[in-house]
């Protein structure tokens, strides 16, 4: 990225934040003579980089905006990190060392389980709740797979669950792409039955881990579950709890034009769940922007400028260490930089223009830091403010 054409496109944001003052041109002046990356051999980053993944760094599974090229700048020659960096998307739908790897794999640089957030990820917290109970995981992927790996051991996903009651996708048999349900099946059934009676036993939470796929059976499915107390078909009138990983409305894939998200899913169950049942629809959602995303995103980031993995010559208490800077580079204002405006200090926000986002100025709602056009923008900017 040329020097010119980096200023001719950047945008600062010159409106007052709550909570600290603007990144104004004079204040970003002030950071290039006070911050530094490598001071010395023991002296380490006080700043680390938050990645939103799609619409930043990929479009479907196509790098964008030079992602490879800028990640690699955050490594050392001997391929070592430099620089504290993690993916903070609220996607998913597997595992965190897969999609590690699947992230190391499409941009060339040696990512850790450790850097990647998946909207998913707080689920675990919930382990001690629901580890021995039935719990439905709904969503693309392997969502099951995700809970499992966490240490729950009663997971079915909705397709697996659906497929032991008959008929209660009436509309399956015009479904095209629907294999065999599993009750159908003679090779291997035995192994994929669960050890719990689903006939008697009630589902205990159902969690959204990943964009559902069939949207008409899932709300179908959920809606059975929900307003049954967690047996379709009979009635107990508590909800079992409902989570979802995230709830974004929208979300830029592959194709020109956003795609809906979970949090439209969400609007859709929650519609014509509240048509159906008498009490309205009780759900907790994770993810971006919440504000204890962003407090997780930096304790793994104080993990991380800790720890051996970042090229460095001896260890600190890492719960003694907080940043000056810690940057969200992301796509989409009503997420990534509602969120980071949200946690305030020392979050700062660059809004790319490579997804959501494709206004020539800045976002009027959610107006970020600094607005670029590409996340290689963005780790120019932010290379040139914290190590010259
Ligand atoms: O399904 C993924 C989407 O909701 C957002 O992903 O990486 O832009 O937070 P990301
Ligand atoms: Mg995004």
């Amino acid at each position: 990225m040329k020097p010119e054409k980096m200023r001719f496109r950047t945008v600062f944001r010159v409106s007052s934040v709550k909570n600290r003052p603007p990144l104004s041109l004079s204040r970003a002046q002030t950071l290039s003579v006070s911050f530094s990356c490598m001071q010395s051999t023991n002296t380490r980053p006080s700043f680390g980089i938050a990645f939103d993944i799609d619409g930043v760094i990929l479009r479907g599974r196509v790098p964008i905006g030079g992602s490879p090229l800028a990640l690699r700048r955050l490594y050392d020659e001997s391929g070592s990190l430099k620089i504290p960096f993690l993916f903070l998307t609220n996607g998913g739908g597997i595992p965190e060392p897969k999609r590690a790897l699947e992230l190391s794999e499409l941009l060339g640089v040696n990512i850790l389980p450790s850097q990647v957030v998946q909207g998913h990820s707080p689920f675990r917290n919930l382990l001690g709740r629901y580890e021995n109970k039935l719990i439905l995981a709904v969503g693309k992927g392997e969502p099951a797979l995700v809970l499992t790996e966490y240490g729950f051991k009663k997971v079915l996903t909705l397709d697996e669950y659906a497929s032991y009651f008959e008929g209660i996708d009436p509309v399956s048999e015009y479904k095209k792409w629907t294999t065999v349900p599993v009750v159908g099946r003679n090779d291997n059934f035995k192994n994929l039955v669960p050890t719990c009676d689903v006939f008697t036993e009630r589902v205990k939470a159902a969690f959204v881990v990943s964009d559902p796929v069939d949207w008409g059976r899932d709300i179908q499915v959920l809606c059975d579950v929900l307003r049954s107390g967690g047996l379709p078909g009979t009635t107990n009138g508590h909800q079992p709890p409902l989570y979802f990983a995230a709830d974004d409305l929208e979300y830029q894939a592959a194709f020109p034009v956003e795609r809906l998200g979970m949090g439209a899913f969400r609007i859709a169950l929650e519609n014509v769940f509240n048509r159906v049942h008498h009490t309205p629809l009780q759900y907790i959602a994770f993810g971006k922007p919440k504000p204890i995303v962003f407090k997780n995103a930096e304790s793994l980031l104080r993990q991380l400028h800790s720890s051996r993995h970042l090229n460095h010559v001896h260890h600190e208490d890492f719960a003694s260490h907080s940043f000056r800077a810690l940057y969200m580079v992301g796509d989409n204002p009503s997420v990534d930089i509602k969120g980071a405006r949200q946690a305030g200090h020392p979050w700062i926000s660059v809004l790319t223009r490579t997804g959501v986002f494709h206004g020539k100025e800045n976002h009027e709602e959610f107006p970020a830091d600094l607005v670029v056009d590409t996340v290689e923008e963005a780790v120019d900017y932010i290379l040139t403010k914290e190590c010259t």
